[in-house]
Parts: C-alpha cells; sequence; structure tokens
C-alpha cells in the first residue's frame, strides 16, 4: 500500500512539508500545492527548489488549462531535476473555475481532451493527473473518464467530489468504482495507477474503504494528516487508533517541536510578526483536536497580539497537558 500526502495551497508548503517530514512523515510521496505561472513567482520557485525541500519524492503540481503554459513549467521542472508532474483538475475556488482552470477544466470536455492531446505528445515528465468527477452533475463522469482513457497518465488520483460539493457531504464511492471498473477492467490497466483520495481521517475511514475496494493500492490523504499528523506512521504500522495527547509526553514533545519548528521557519522568512501570528492561528484551525486544546485554550491563543504573547499562549496551553 502507497500512501500520498496531498497537495494543500496555503497551507503545505516547503517550510510546512520539510518539519513535516522532520517530526512525522510516513508519506510514499509529497505533492506540492500548484503551480501556475509560465514563469515562475519566487514564492512558487521556493517552493519546488529542491535544495528547499527535504520531503522526498516530491512532485510538482501545475494548475494551468494553457498547454504551452504546462509544457513551460514542466521544462523549468525538469531543470530543477523533476521527472514527475501532477495536472490539478480539481481545485474548486471561484477564481480559479472562472477562468476554466482546476475543476472548472472539466466542464470544458473537447478543450480538456485538445489540452490532454498537446501535453502528453509534448510533456518530458511523466504526468499524473487529480480529479475531481465533474463540476455539476454525476453524470459528467462517464464522458471524463473516457477522455483520461485515451492518454498515458501515470496515475489517476481521483477526489470523488462534484466542484459544487467543494468539501463537504460524502464521497462518491460510487463514481470510484465506476472509474475501477472501466479502467481496470474495460481497459486493462493496472489498479496501481488508480489513486483514491477524500476523506481519510484516521484507521476507521481507511479500513472501511479497504473493505469495500480490496484492490486499492495507493490513496492520498490531506486533510487527515493536518487533523492527525501521525496518521501515515498510524496507517503503515497498523498501530491503533490515536489516543489523546494529554499525559503522553515524547508525542506531546514531539508536537511541540514540530510546531516551534514551524513557527521559528516562519518567524525567518515572513516579513513582520502579523503574517507569522496569521500563519500559525490557521494552523491551529487544523490542530486543535489533535493537541486536545478546549475553545479557552485556543482563545488564548487567538488573542495573542505578537510573536511573544503566542509563543507564552502556546507554551502554556501545551505544557498544561504535560
Ligand atoms: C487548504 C486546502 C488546500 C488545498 N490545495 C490543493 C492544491 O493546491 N491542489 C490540489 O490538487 N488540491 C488541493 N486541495 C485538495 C486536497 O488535495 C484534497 O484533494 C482534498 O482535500 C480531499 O482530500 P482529503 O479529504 O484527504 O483532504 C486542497 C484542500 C485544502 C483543504
Amino acid at each position: 500500500m502507497k500512501y500520498y500526502f496531498a497537495p494543500l495551497e496555503g497551507v503545505a508548503g516547503y517550510i510546512f512539508r520539510n518539519a513535516y517530514v522532520h517530526h512525522y512523515g510516513g508519506a510514499d510521496a509529497y505533492f506540492t500545492p500548484f503551480l501556475s505561472n509560465p514563469v515562475l513567482s519566487s514564492k512558487e520557485r521556493n517552493d519546488v527548489l529542491p535544495e528547499n525541500n527535504a520531503a522526498a519524492p516530491l512532485i510538482p503540481q501545475i494548475l494551468s488549462n494553457n498547454a504551452a503554459y504546462f509544457l513551460a513549467i514542466a521544462a523549468t521542472l525538469r531543470e530543477f531535476g523533476y521527472d514527475k508532474v501532477n495536472l490539478n483538475l480539481g481545485c474548486p475556488s471561484g477564481t480559479v473555475v472562472s477562468k476554466k482552470r482546476g475543476a472548472g477544466f472539466l466542464s470544458i470536455p473537447e478543450k480538456l481532451d485538445g489540452f490532454l492531446y498537446e501535453i502528453y505528445s509534448h510533456c518530458e515528465l511523466s504526468v499524473s493527473l487529480k480529479t475531481r468527477i465533474g463540476m455539476e452533475s454525476l453524470e459528467e463522469w462517464d464522458g471524463l473518464i473516457k477522455i483520461f482513457a485515451k492518454y498515458p497518465f501515470d496515475e489517476l488520483i481521483i477526489h470523488p467530489r462534484l466542484r459544487c460539493e467543494l468539501y463537504g457531504g460524502k464521497v462518491h464511492r460510487e463514481s470510484f468504482k465506476k472509474a475501477l471498473d472501466f479502467f481496470c477492467e474495460e481497459c486493462g490497466i493496472s489498479t496501481d495507477r488508480l489513486v483514491f483520495n477524500g476523506d481519510i481521517c484516521s484507521r476507521e475511514d481507511f479500513f472501511d474503504l479497504k473493505e469495500e475496494f480490496p484492490e486499492i493500492s495507493k490513496v492520498m490523504i490531506g486533510r487527515g494528516a493536518l487533523k492527525n499528523p501521525e496518521i501515515f506512521k498510524l496507517l503503515k504500522h497498523e498501530k491503533a487508533s490515536v489516543t489523546p495527547l494529554r499525559n503522553d509526553g515524547s508525542r506531546l514533545s514531539e508536537f511541540i517541536a514540530f510546531h516551534d519548528e514551524l513557527f521559528n521557519a516562519y518567524t525567518g522568512i515572513m516579513f513582520g510578526e502579523k503574517p507569522v501570528l496569521f500563519k500559525m492561528k490557521e494552523l491551529w484551525s487544523w490542530f486543535t483536536d489533535y493537541a486536545g486544546l478546549d475553545l479557552r485554550e485556543l482563545k488564548k491563543i487567538r488573542k495573542a497580539g505578537s510573536l511573544t504573547d503566542y509563543s507564552l499562549a502556546v507554551k502554556s496551553v501545551l505544557q498544561a497537558k504535560l
């Protein structure tokens, strides 16, 4: 079984990924948030430069509906030494979708087909696809899988939700099943080229999925890794479900070290206290349950107006749990 760390724009840039692999790790591959500028911005460049990245293997993701732009980004990535890229066909954000990129590209299947033809004809890197199952209707999936089947994708990562569902409601496992039947039985494609993504946040979620699809050999996990950074180790080593961090000295110390590495690294690259405070407070919306914070403790952290106040608040909240 292979486990992938999902691309998480705004959260899991290189600073986060590095701290993550130093303290937790366990994923078999890490995907970067999307790159979209044909000439990479400095933020994008920093995120993929090999010397900035401890996570390996790292697979950069591209968001584009323009084959020339895609190929330009891929060429830069090749110069950096990458041999794989991933195409984003799932981003549901309004500004992306309105430009017919991400999930929006799924609404113009003929153009998507032409784009895939161009990139698979000319790209020197191996290209995987990460897709939703449509924009508005489950019926769109039937046409999309037929388009994907025409191309030698490295892997097809399926987040079985429609764009209109954003990240809510249940994933459509029946659509994933449709893809398995079509690609693996009708087209003879190996099951290890299909990757399931969506709502795996615990061992129970994973085993429930495996029970329904015993043939699955790869899953991608996003929010589950933010809500429980131990998730890959938990799944790989088949440990029992995570117990609360409270009173578990060594796991709590690891989490504090992870937190402190994030805090110090962001402080080192961001200008001024405000952006660091904003970033760290945002991360707490993912970490709260794992670290076992109650509302009062979370408020204490959120109230901090300076980096010193913030550090003191985090220290007092976390040390109280030792
Ligand atoms: C904060 C956030 C940022 C995301 N950024 C990206 C991205 O850059 N590229 C992408 O393909 N998907 C992105 N996604 C989607 C995730 O990679 C993943 O497909 C989705 O969250 C479902 O998987 P999960 O339930 O394991 O989180 C993002 C999701 C979240 C919550």
